[in-house]
């Protein structure tokens, strides 16, 4: 039997969150989308806006909300190293008070919910690929640490807030994740790749290009969170949700080379402070417990990605 609930999804509008409330429209669920949109927009959702069961509220996670729902996924927070490091303390603010106020809103109104932690938790990991049982080594004052220090503490309140008033909490702990409504101007190395093959400007690779990452197709992701909520009360986490598809940055930067027909060469630059070497889920426990594992190919996400930014580029998207 399927039973319709109200959902509170807050960074709905962002690049994940908004897929996220699609798919739970299309379950015939109630959304609330809650978002401050510093890095989401209103064009991510418009296709819902006009939706009966979607309902779009401007706030900031870092106050108080009052809403009755049954679910909480709690997706607010910059991704990007651009974005998170331009306002670090509101990014461990995001993290911290958001996750606060979201476990709070939960407890009060008995909701079930769910953390959208990050495989940054591992920080530039010694344990390859990262198992949920590692501690992780993260530096706790770098450039980084907002966003990085900020995920862990939240998964701490869950955790807490679990031991303490018996929540039912979800930590998904999320790999990179790609697709389109990726922002294009956030650095992040997918979109980085395909708008600078797009644009014909030279690909940017940090180092010599050998350190690895492992990227999720968008669609993958959305099916993991929900089936993770979807789980017993006994399944609390943290899970690893990613591709364990790896590829170096230089095979990445030449299958977008290859599938855009772009003539951009590659530019080598110096790598960021605390950039890991190597990023790869273990994704036995997600197969387990949720049943689920990836299915979309690099190849055939990247084509999706590459069609919606040229898109974008031309403006085709804002007509
Ligand atoms: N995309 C990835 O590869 C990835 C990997 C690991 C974890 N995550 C996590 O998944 C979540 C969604 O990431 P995304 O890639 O969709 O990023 P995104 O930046 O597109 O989405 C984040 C959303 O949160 C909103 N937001 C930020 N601060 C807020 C605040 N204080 N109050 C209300 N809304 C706020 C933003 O406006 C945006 O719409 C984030 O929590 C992120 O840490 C993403």
């Amino acid at each position: 039997m399927h039973l319709s609930k109200r959902v509170l999804v807050t960074g709905g509008a962002g690049f994940i969150g908004s897929y996220l409330c699609e798919r739970l429209l299309e379950d015939g669920h109630d959304v609330i989308c809650v978002d401050n949109l510093f890095t989401g927009t209103r064009m991510n959702i418009r296709h819902l806006l006009d939706h009966r069961n979607f309902e779009f509220m401007r706030h900031d996670v870092t106050f108080p909300l009052y809403v009755e729902v049954d679910e909480i996924y709690n997706m607010a927070c910059p991704a990007s190293p651009i974005h998170y490091q331009f306002d670090p303390v509101q990014t461990t603010k995001t993290s911290v008070h958001g996750a606060i106020n979201m476990l709070g809103l939960a407890k009060r109104v008995r909701a079930k919910i769910l953390q959208a932690s990050t495989s940054e938790v591992y920080g530039d990991p010694e344990v390859h690929p990262q198992p949920e049982e590692y501690w992780g080594r993260v530096n706790p004052i770098g450039p980084r640490s907002c966003y990085d220090e900020g995920k862990r503490c939240a998964e701490t309140l869950f955790f807490d807030y679990w031991r303490q008033h018996q929540l039912r909490i979800k930590v998904a702990r999320i790999f990179n994740t790609y697709g389109p409504r990726m922002h294009p101007n956030d650095g992040r190395v997918v979109s980085n790749f395909i708008v600078q093959a797009l644009r014909g400007e030279p690909i940017s690779i940090y180092g010599e290009g050998q350190q690895t990452r492992s990227f999720c197709y968008v669609d993958d992701l959305v099916a993991g969170l929900m089936g993770l909520m979807a789980t017993g009360d006994d399944v609390i986490g943290p899970i690893n949700l990613g591709n364990p598809g790896e590829f170096t940055m230089l095979e990445l930067a030449q299958m977008v080379i290859e599938l855009t027909g772009s003539s951009s060469t590659l530019e080598f630059k110096p790598l960021p402070t605390d950039d890991p070497k190597q990023r790869k889920p273990v994704i036995t426990k997600a197969k387990e417990v949720i049943g689920w594992e990836p299915k979309v190919a690099l190849k055939e996400g990247l084509g999706k990605t590459i069609r919606y930014f040229d898109d974008l580029l031309s403006d085709r998207l804002n007509a």
